[in-house]
Parts: structure tokens; C-alpha cells; sequence
């Protein structure tokens, strides 16, 4: 693979090099996609990838594609909050719509619920997604605007059969306080309320069928600084009320060491690294996790700051670098890293991360 020449000087063969990782994930994806599943986990994802296809023959046969995620694993249990970061493009929310199966995986396996759901088709969905809700961005434009909120909200209820039809409005009234919107509301329209409420009423929607995972798509990154803690708390208040579990992706990293229990930290659409939230934020591995976190303000003045500054734009994710995607931008770059794709391994217990320093 690597004929070393003399001392300082090795020639890849990169072609050689691909086909020898492929070969190795393809049989660690098959050993581990046939291990028995976690019980005790809520979502177990196991080498997710999801690609587009971006050409076609006028067959139809498709000869190039973007891997918007490429061998993503975790598991996640009841209660807990994963939040996922990452630069815009890395494939957070890709992750997020593929766990839902809003997004077909094109390879991996979800688990959900002690149960394999990769292949299901959407009718045997239907029962699955109650359990599973999402909650978007934008406020504004997920919400049906002539509807009012009593209708936006009543309406999963009575198609997911949730309490008999003549509770359904007191249901709907106690949710909604649980939610923090007054009663009043009920007979409102959307455009009537501001961006903080409209959120509101898409939480209330989302957990209307009691989801065990919810997935929250930047949900607070749309309002206002004031209103985000509002929201944020809210979240966290119905969490430990109804022991939800949350994938929470984010750009804010405050938000996130606020909010999450693990962390993943993507890159151009594999996992860089994944830990808990200590060891994300106490000892990060990687170099493209250490020049995330330094831009996080530290609230101790004492602590010493070392900002790592990220040269570089993120290449294209359709056409991504040979070695370890990260070596254009890594400041610890060798000649190996640009060859040679590292191995994500885990470094000490449940906590994992991919870069040849390691
Ligand atoms: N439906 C689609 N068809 C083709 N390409 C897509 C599709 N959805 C996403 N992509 C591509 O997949 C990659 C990952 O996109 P994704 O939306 O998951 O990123 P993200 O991390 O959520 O970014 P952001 O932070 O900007 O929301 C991007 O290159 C995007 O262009
Ligand atoms: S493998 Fe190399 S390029 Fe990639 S993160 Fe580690 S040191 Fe940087
Ligand atoms: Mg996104």
C-alpha cells in the first residue's frame, strides 16, 4: 500500500489505498451490522450513509453521487440529548432525516426501539413515526397557515388515535399549557404569533403523540437570543417530564454543551468524534474538535484561551479529499493524512475519534 523509498520518503499507491479501506470497512460494517442490538438503547445507528445521486445516464443509472454521510454510528438511550455539530454542508440534518426515514439510508442500519427499521416501508412507518417527531428551523414556514393552533394540534391526535375524539380538545389544552401557550390560542392563527410562540406550537405539535426521539433541526437557531433560552429550557422541562430522548443538532455551540449529554462532532459527512460531553469539551481528540470548541467563550476568566483558527473553506462534499477529509484544513497535517483515511477507533470508553495522531 505504502513502499517506503528511503528514510523520509514513501510513495502511495492511492488507488491501492481505497480499495484496502473499503474492503476493511465493508467487513467491519457487515461483522458489526449482524451484532445483536443494545436493548437498553432507544436509537442505535450503525455505519449510516446516505448519498444523492448528482448524474445519470438517460438509463437512469446513476454515475456520480455525494456522500452527505458516510459511516455515521452512535447509540442513544431513553432520556438522553446527542447534540451534532458541525459546519454547514457536513450532513446534520441529512443524519437526522435519514434516522426518521424521511431520507431512504443507502446503507447502515437504524435501530429503533429494539427493532431494525432500516428497510421498512412507509406504511409500516406510519406506527414508528409517532414515536419518532422532528421539530424544524424555521417556525415560520412550518406551520399550515390556515389552520388555528387548536386544529394544527388536534389533528396527530385524532389520526394516530391517541385519546378517544371527545378528549381530544382537553388533550390538546393541557399539552398546550405544558407548552406554555395560553388556552386562548387555541382558536388562533398561526401568522398571529411571533417566532418564539410559533416554536411552541411546533413542540406541541411534535410531542402531541408522545415520541419517545424527537429530533431538533436547529430549533432555537431562527429567534431571538432572548427567546432561545426560553425555548431551550422548555425543551429540557418536557424532557425530564416525559423522558424524551433528542438528537439536537446545532451550529451554537453554547447551546449544545448546554443542552447535550454526548456529542458528535461531523465533518464533510463522517464523524470526526463522539463522546460525552465531558470528553468533548474537557479533552477533544481531534484536531477539527479542538478548533471547534476553541471559538466557545470560556465564562472563566482564569482559563487559558487558545484559539485555533480554521484556515480554508470546507471542500466540496461531492468531491471530497482523498486521506482524511480533514487534511486540507488540519494544522497537524502529514503526508500520511493525505493518503491514507484514518481509522475511527475508539480511545478510551465511549469515546471515539478518527485522525492518525491517535
Ligand atoms: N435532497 C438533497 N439532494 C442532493 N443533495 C443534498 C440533499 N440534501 C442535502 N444535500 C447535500 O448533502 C450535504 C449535507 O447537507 P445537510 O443539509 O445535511 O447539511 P447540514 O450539516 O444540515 O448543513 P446546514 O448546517 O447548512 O443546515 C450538502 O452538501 C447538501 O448540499
Ligand atoms: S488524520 Fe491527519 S489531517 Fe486528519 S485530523 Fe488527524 S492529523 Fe489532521
Ligand atoms: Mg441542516
Amino acid at each position: 500500500m505504502a513502499e517506503q523509498l528511503n528514510k523520509n520518503s514513501v510513495v502511495y499507491d492511492d488507488e491501492a489505498i481505497v480499495a484496502e479501506f473499503q474492503a476493511k470497512r465493508k467487513l467491519q460494517i457487515e461483522r458489526d451490522c449482524a451484532q445483536p442490538f443494545d436493548q437498553q438503547a432507544l436509537l442505535e445507528v450503525r455505519h449510516l450513509r446516505k448519498c444523492f445521486p448528482m448524474k445519470k445516464t438517460i438509463t437512469g443509472k446513476v454515475t456520480k453521487e455525494l456522500v452527505a454521510v458516510d459511516d455515521v454510528s452512535f447509540k442513544l438511550y431513553p432520556g438522553e440529548t446527542l447534540g451534532i455539530v458541525g459546519e454547514s454542508g457536513c450532513g446534520k440534518t441529512t443524519t437526522g432525516r435519514a434516522i426518521l426515514k424521511l431520507h431512504e439510508p443507502s446503507g447502515g442500519q437504524i435501530i429503533f426501539n429494539g427493532q431494525d427499521i432500516t428497510h421498512l416501508k412507509s406504511k409500516q412507518m406510519r406506527e414508528i413515526r409517532k414515536q419518532m417527531q422532528i421539530i424544524f428551523q424555521d417556525p415560520y414556514s412550518s406551520l399550515p397557515p390556515r389552520d388555528t393552533v387548536g386544529g394544527i394540534l388536534s389533528e396527530p391526535v385524532q389520526v394516530h388515535n391517541i385519546v378517544p375524539k371527545d378528549q381530544v380538545k382537553d388533550y390538546v389544552l393541557k399539552l398546550m399549557d405544558k407548552c406554555g401557550l395560553r388556552d386562548y390560542y387555541f382558536e388562533r392563527y398561526p401568522h398571529e404569533f411571533s417566532g418564539g410562540q410559533r416554536q411552541r406550537i411546533c413542540i406541541a405539535r411534535a410531542l402531541s403523540v408522545n415520541p419517545k426521539l424527537v429530533i431538533c433541526d436547529e430549533p432555537v437557531s431562527a429567534l431571538d437570543v432572548s427567546i432561545q433560552a426560553q425555548i431551550i429550557n422548555l425543551l429540557k422541562e418536557l424532557q425530564r417530564e416525559m423522558n424524551l430522548a433528542y438528537v439536537f443538532i446545532s451550529h451554537d455551540l453554547s447551546v449544545v454543551k448546554f443542552i447535550s449529554d454526548k456529542i458528535g462532532v461531523m465533518y464533510l459527512g463522517g464523524m470526526m468524534e463522539f463522546g460525552t460531553k465531558e470528553d468533548i469539551f474537557k479533552n477533544p481528540l481531534h484536531p477539527y474538535t479542538k478548533a471547534l470548541f476553541s471559538a466557545v467563550p470560556n465564562p472563566d476568566p482564569t482559563a487559558k484561551m487558545e484559539r485555533i483558527k480554521l484556515e480554508g473553506d470546507i471542500p466540496s462534499p461531492a468531491n471530497p479529499p482523498k486521506g482524511c477529509r480533514f487534511h486540507t484544513r488540519c494544522p497537524y497535517a502529514k503526508e500520511v493524512c493525505k493518503h491514507v483515511p484514518p481509522e475511527y477507533k475508539e480511545c478510551e470508553p465511549g469515546h471515539f475519534a478518527a485522525c492518525h495522531l491517535l
